[in-house]
């Protein structure tokens, strides 16, 4: 995976999250997986809310709804584990790819140069 970010741990944290991503679309893919993946992300994005709300992020709203949204397709797919197959794990894991990408090289960017402009005044 190419960089996310130029902020350190942003970045690193966007690398496991999609990790953990392919990780589901893997064979035999074990339940705690889906329990890692909810919890890296909530930590992840945490994380970012800290810091949208110590920089009083303007857009701070949109993106919290957009993990929001996230985070609520994670506990919908946490709770269904079981009945997963194999098609069903990798179709999850391309769909999550896609929203995280699009995430990650989006809004995300957006508050990336946010942060690194409030840390140059
Ligand atoms: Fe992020
Ligand atoms: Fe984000």
């Amino acid at each position: 995976m190419k960089k996310t970010s130029d902020i350190i741990w942003q970045d690193k944290q966007h690398q496991i999250l999609f990790q953990l991503i392919d990780q589901l679309g893997m064979k035999d893919v074990d339940a705690q997986v889906f329990v890692s993946l909810c919890h890296y992300a909530e930590n992840h994005f945490s994380l970012e809310e800290e810091y949208m709300a110590q920089i009083n992020y303007p857009y701070a709203r949109e993106h919290i709804m957009a993990h929001d949204k996230f985070r609520k397709e994670l506990k919908t797919m946490l709770e269904q584990h079981h009945e997963y197959d194999e098609a069903l794990c990798q179709s999850l894991s391309l769909f999550l790819t896609e929203w995280l990408t699009r995430h990650v090289f989006g809004i995300d960017k957006k508050l990336e140069e946010f942060i690194l402009a409030s840390k140059r005044k």
